[in-house]
């Protein structure tokens, strides 16, 4: 069985290109499918859920061309079939934007309901009360969602939850509907303000992405164009962490720092040097940081998506750190793993943790229980003494394009490794070093 296996101790240093951000380009994919002529998308990550998607994409009848390993030419003109129903797209959650496109498009969609990391449950009823809204029925019949409608036609609707989801899936249906819709109370990531501009790169009409509201003028049809993804400002944060877990000194590049002020606020507010230029971020750590208390929010607040992240590391701060997840009800089944590394973490209630500061973490075996998750585990190793194996490391080729080998080319040292011979070689070079 594939693993990770780490040795810690390396301060990371150096410079980290980031890629694409995974989950722009799974809504981008999906909405490409709405045009009859070609739209090249450059600057995908290559990581399993975008080659998942594109494979069920293929499977509608449109046509993907892999120009590069990070470029592709989605034609939706040839599109017959309305039902994604595969193997490996149960296991995505991203799977429920080709519910959007294709209701949008072709009013009818049946997709199998979206499995995904995880992390709570996690409902689509904000997805069908906005499909409802536009007209259209919605159902799940033997673990399918079943979408239907005569005609699409605009509305005011007000999101009772803030979904990034709903948002996205629902500004996909309706981009083509008759007449206005008006989301209310929507998600404002940068990832849906990304999906929105190329949207109306390809001929609609959406105003306020990255606001409170989105207004969404039906147009009756859309066009090809080429455009690039932005860059995952998860991954980005996750190498801002990982930075300062090891006491390192490492530019990150290739990023929006806009999309990181959360993060460089909080990483200095615990006693990081972060500096910002135009596309990238440094962040400097030379000594013990300190406690502090984090609530995940939906954005600008702190993303749910780096909360394994921050836990690690105020694992290895001073003082008592409180980190309250507010989000997803079930993102702390990692600490268990994370206790056997040394950490000394309390979960109470479920979504609050407690986290005690030690000075050390130590090697130890772990499994990897989901996508950030493992993440963290990965920055955990790098800053703890000694070995430690992961394992379930599918969950990290979800979202983490070259994961290994970008921290190798920070000094740290990680290996993926399948058999005992090359874990038992792995062993032996850590401890010659
Ligand atoms: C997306 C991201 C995920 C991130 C999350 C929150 C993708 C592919 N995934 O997930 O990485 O952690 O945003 O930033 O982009 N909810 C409902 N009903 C719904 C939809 C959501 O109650 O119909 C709830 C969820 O249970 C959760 C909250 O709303 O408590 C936010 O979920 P949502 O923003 O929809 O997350 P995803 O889009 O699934």
């Amino acid at each position: 069985m594939e693993q990770y296996i780490v040795k810690g101790g390396n301060p990371l240093a150096g410079e980290v290109v980031i890629s694409g951000a995974k989950n722009a380009a799974l809504g981008i994919l999906a909405a490409a499918i709405l045009a009859d002529s070609p739209v090249t998308i450059s600057n995908l990550p290559d990581v399993n859920d975008v080659n998942v998607l594109l494979e069920a994409i293929g499977e509608t009848g449109a046509s993907v061309l892999r120009i590069d390993r990070h470029t592709a030419k989605i034609n939706g003109a040839g599109i017959y079939n309305c039902v994604v129903n595969n193997s490996y797209i149960k296991k995505m959650r991203a799977s429920y934007y080709l519910l959007g496109a294709l209701l949008g498009k072709y009013h009818h969609a049946e997709v199998a309901l979206p499995g995904g990391c995880n992390i709570g449950s996690r409902p689509i009823d904000q997805h069908l009360k906005g499909f409802r809204a536009l007209g259209a029925t919605g159902r799940v019949v033997n673990g399918m969602v079943i979408v239907d409608a005569k005609r699409l036609k605009g509305a005011r609707i007000y999101f009772d939850k803030v979904s990034v989801g709903a948002t996205i899936n629902v500004m996909l249906a309706a981009t083509m509907a008759e007449g206005r819709t008006v989301l209310e109370n929507v998600a404002k990531e940068p990832h849906v303000v990304d999906v929105a501009n190329l949207l109306n790169a390809m001929g609609a009409s959406i105003k306020g992405a990255g606001t409170d509201v989105i207004r969404i003028d039906g147009v009756h049809a859309m066009h090809g164009v080429e455009y690039s993804v932005i860059p995952d400002q998860i991954e980005a944060g996750t190498f801002m962490f990982a930075s300062a877990a090891t006491r390192g000194d490492v530019t990150i590049r290739n990023v929006i720092p806009k999309h990181l002020e959360c993060l460089t606020s909080k990483l200095r507010e615990i006693g990081c040097e972060v500096s910002e230029f135009d596309d990238s971020i440094r962040v400097v750590c030379n000594h013990r940081l300190h406690c502090t208390s984090v609530n995940t929010m939906p954005y600008p607040g702190f993303p749910t998506d780096m909360q394994p992240q921050i836990t690690v590391l105020l694992s290895l701060a001073k003082g008592t750190s409180i980190v309250t997840e507010s989000i997803f009800e079930n993102r702390f089944r990692y600490v268990d793993e994370l206790s056997k590394m040394g950490a000394n973490v309390r979960v109470e209630g479920g979504n609050i943790a407690i986290i005690n500061g030690c000075e050390h973490l130590s090697g130890a075996q772990v499994s990897v229980p989901d996508l950030r998750a493992g993440a963290a585990l990965v920055i955990a190793a790098l800053a703890a003494d000694g070995v430690t194996t992961l394992e379930d490391i599918e969950y990290i080729k979800r979202g983490y394009e070259d994961f290994p080998e970008k921290i190798r080319s920070l000094g740290g040292m990680i290996e993926e490794v399948s058999t005992e011979r090359e874990i038992n070689k792995f062993r032996m070079k850590a401890l010659s070093m």
